[in-house]
């Protein structure tokens, strides 16, 4: 037995506990739900390594309860915004990711969302169960076309690319904006244009947002923002919720300034604003955007290959630092 110990904080799909918990002390077995801050703290101390979730917060005070024995911190997530990169970079500690195995998942989400708000799947399907469908109405449920319009991606990575390219079968015009522009190449593949942030705004009919939050992304979506898209588009958040501020869209839902919105993701996540709750034509989901059993499963050894490799000195699959 390894003398090194582990955190996992949850029950996750695809970490095989058994096998990690023959090699290291890695205390009772993960239950399922969030683990509590104070329990997270006290199990990280002396630990080497920790394998955990976006709902788990690793900042300077969790990296200091646990010490100079702490190598690597593997994240079940492509997103790694739940920690402290910087911190964990100058203490020596890797920070790793679980890309590529999720992609797919959270791109066919994302059309899954366009397409539900554009023809307002959710509030028609609460309508019928609720009893509400006395007949046809040729007026009623009326949507706005996928086919032929123009698509706004909002981060032009991995998952923005396979958003972009799901959209050929809807023959729409692809625009996208990125931090840095892509190469002309990738472009042309992806039939992507490049726009800058308020262009792709106008222009578009649908809205993607596909970028990680970061201190320049936190907020992009503002008040002001929602101003310049058209009084038809829909925007869809399959990002982070802290991207976009959701009081503002439901704000412009109400008014008639913007058609629909499907989101994945919420500022306060798991609260979700009560003004968008209210909003028929919003589409809400509970951070479903990896939720294939195959995503997980991928997500799940990804970490665990992560934190392997640095626990057993070497380079991991995914690391962000
Ligand atoms: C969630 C995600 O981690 O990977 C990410 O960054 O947002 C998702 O995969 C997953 O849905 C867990 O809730």
């Amino acid at each position: 037995m390894d003398r090194r110990t582990i955190v996992v904080t949850r029950r996750l799909p695809g970490v095989p506990w058994d096998d990690l918990a023959k090699r290291f002390p890695a205390g009772d077995p993960p239950k399922d739900g969030t683990m509590s801050r104070e329990e997270f703290l006290a199990r990280a101390r002396g630990a080497s390594g920790i394998l955990c979730t976006l709902a788990d917060r690793v900042d300077a005070e969790l990296m200091d309860a646990a010490g100079p024995s702490l190598v690597v911190v593997s994240n079940f997530a492509v997103g790694v915004n739940n920690v402290d990169v910087d911190g964990a970079t100058r203490r020596g500690i890797r920070v790793c990711n679980t890309p590529d195995v999720l992609t797919d998942a959270t791109a066919d989400l994302g059309f899954a969302l366009l397409l539900s708000a554009a023809r307002k799947v959710s509030d028609a399907d609460r309508f019928v169960r609720a009893g509400g469908w006395t007949g046809w109405d040729p007026w009623g449920f009326l949507g706005v076309p996928v086919a032929g319009k123009t698509l706004g991606i909002v981060g032009m990575g991995k998952i923005g690319a396979a958003v972009a390219r799901r959209s050929r079968g809807f023959s729409m015009k692809v625009l996208y904006h990125n931090r840095r522009r892509i190469p002309p190449s990738e472009e042309a593949g992806l039939g992507a244009s490049y726009r800058d942030l308020d262009a792709l705004l106008a222009e578009s009919d649908f809205v993607v947002l596909c970028v990680p939050l970061t201190p320049e992304t936190r907020g992009l979506i503002s008040t002001e923002r929602l101003g310049k898209m058209k009084r038809t588009a829909v925007l869809v958040n399959i990002a982070r919720g802290e991207i976009v501020d959701d009081e503002a869209v439901a704000t412009a839902l109400a008014e008639g300034r913007l058609f629909g919105a499907g989101f994945d993701v919420f500022e306060k996540e798991p609260l979700v604003h009560p003004k968008l709750l209210s909003a028929p034509s919003a589409v809400l989901l509970p951070h479903l955007g990896s939720a294939t059993v195959e995503a997980r499963e991928g997500m799940g050894r990804l970490a665990t290959e992560n934190l392997l490799a640095v626990l057993d000195g070497r380079e991991p699959p995914n690391s962000v630092n």
